[in-house]
């Protein structure tokens, strides 16, 4: 039986300051797991630019982007010009010091159309990538999916078809072909449940369509997918680590009366996904709703033996009731005395050190920390600097925590910020930045902020001390 554990109150949470109080002096006595692996993170979509050069295809975001869904009217089509830029940008991770960088391949420039003929220019382009990064001696983590799934699949019904786990297979088999020699980390999918609830059921992000049906069957066949694309992988590197990438944050409910909704929020947030993958089932509270798509053998497809959990976490999540949204619920507040991010999510790093004990207990599988990170709206100083002690101070909270839970039995293996550089942040354009590096749009020019100099120390620490000893 599979137990509901995603749902918890503000008190239970309240862990926070017994973490609090103990963290600091835990902390400087005591050893980070040997082998911890420090990363950073990005993705295609969100970096790369060059959206119709050397033949890639187009992508939904390409399409939701031009129909102008997004901020400011922003597209991806420059974005970080990393597509061009990736030596520099990998020189700049180098710097950073950290052993692994995640990025994720854009299905689009690999098959333009999604399936049938690869496109060349596009497979060189990662195997440029890949070879900086063994050279400069930092392990690739490859996503397959970052959420630009080809147009030309999404005019055949994308994730609503269940032949997109097939789909999705044949690209993993071009990926897994081409790269397995050199790359040993793939994850299947980022977030599945955030662009499907988004983009199928908020209907407020690619491709944008919305409703309680999509949704469910969207979530079914990425599951489909994932299940696929393991065993392909799994084939044909046979010495690969293979992990999907999952958002896991409390679902809390905004007031007394939004239990039901927080309930029904923290199954599609946290569990569609996992709880198939790793544990064979559905959650009980989406298991009527996810019935009429699935078909026999199907759950022992999905799941699949994987090595890793990728988790990424940013807040808290607060959920309210809302009979006119298309799912019965919504956003709603988080409480007024919780501090948050200038882009307003909140400030809770106890909420992750509970779920990494969480995602611990309930998947028993090892965790990599695959995003966490801070937004806000960074600009340089007088001097050009960009010093953003807000970031240092959320870095620092969020790995103190984490390092908390190590501690108290979480098997976190590694932790990766979001993100190396500032990039298209989806909805939100470029008006949101995330990167420890600014970038300065118009010239292009990178400037590694304060946070990436803290972060440098922190990894040069924690490596100094051969014994894993540090102080952070
Ligand atoms: C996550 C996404 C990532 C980025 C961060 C801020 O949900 O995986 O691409 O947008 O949020």
């Amino acid at each position: 039986m599979i137990k509901e554990s995603n749902v918890k109150t503000s008190k239970s949470i309240g862990v926070a300051s017994r973490v609090r109080r103990g963290a600091d002096r835990f902390v400087k006595a005591s050893a980070w797991p040997r082998d911890f692996v420090w990363g950073v993170s990005t993705s295609s979509f969100q970096i790369e630019g060059a959206t119709s050069e050397d033949g890639r295809g187009p992508s939904i975001w390409d399409t939701f982007s031009a129909a102008g869904r997004v901020a400011n009217r922003d597209t991806g089509d420059v974005a970080c010009d990393h597509y061009h830029r990736y030596a520099e940008d990998v020189a700049l991770i180098q710097r950073l010091g950290v052993q692994a960088y995640r990025f994720s391949v854009a299905w689009p420039r690999l098959l333009p159309k999604g399936r049938g003929c690869p496109n060349e220019a596009g497979l060189a382009f990662y195997d440029r990538l890949i070879d900086a990064l063994l050279e400069a001696g930092i392990e690739p983590w490859l996503c397959l999916y970052h959420w630009d799934l080809p147009q030309a699949l999404d005019d055949l019904g994308g994730w609503l078809a269940r032949e997109a786990a097939s789909w999705f297979a044949d690209y993993a088999t071009l990926v897994a072909r081409r790269y397995g020699d050199r790359v040993k980390r793939f994850a299947t999918f980022n977030e599945p449940s955030v662009f499907t609830l988004f983009g199928y059921g908020f209907g407020d992000s690619a491709p944008g369509v919305s409703g309680p049906v999509m949704l469910g069957r969207a979530i079914h066949n990425v599951n489909l997918a994932h299940g696929a694309a393991v065993d392909v992988v799994r084939a044909l590197v046979p010495d690969a680590s293979i992990g999907a990438i999952h958002n896991y944050q409390p679902c809390l409910p905004a007031t007394p009366n939004d239990m039901e909704a927080a309930e029904l929020f923290g199954a599609y947030w946290n569990n569609a996904f996992p709880d198939p993958e790793c544990l064979g089932a559905y959650p009980p509270r989406l298991v009527a709703a996810m019935e009429p798509y699935i078909h026999e053998g199907d759950l022992a497809r999905i799941c699949r033996p994987i090595d890793w959990f990728g988790l990424n976490h940013y807040s808290p999540i607060y959920a309210k009731a809302d009979p006119n949204a298309p799912l019965g619920f919504t956003f709603g507040p988080a409480p007024a005395d919780l501090s948050h991010t200038p882009i307003g999510w909140p400030i809770h790093p106890e909420a992750f050190h509970d779920n990494l004990l969480e995602v611990s207990a309930r998947y028993h599988l090892p965790i990599y920390v695959l995003e966490n990170g801070f937004g806000g709206n960074d600009a340089p100083d007088a001097a050009g600097d960009i010093v953003d002690t807000a970031r240092i101070t959320y870095l620092k909270a969020y790995t103190q925590a984490m390092h908390q839970a190590i501690a108290e039995g979480a098997d976190v293996r590694g932790y990766f910020v979001w993100s190396l550089l500032d990039n298209f942040e989806w909805g939100s354009g470029y008006g949101v930045r995330f990167g420890l590096v600014y970038v300065d749009y118009p010239t292009q020019k990178r400037v590694p902020k304060a946070s990436f100099l803290w972060y440098a120390d922190l990894i040069k620490s924690v490596r100094r001390q051969g014994s894993q000893r540090a102080t952070i």
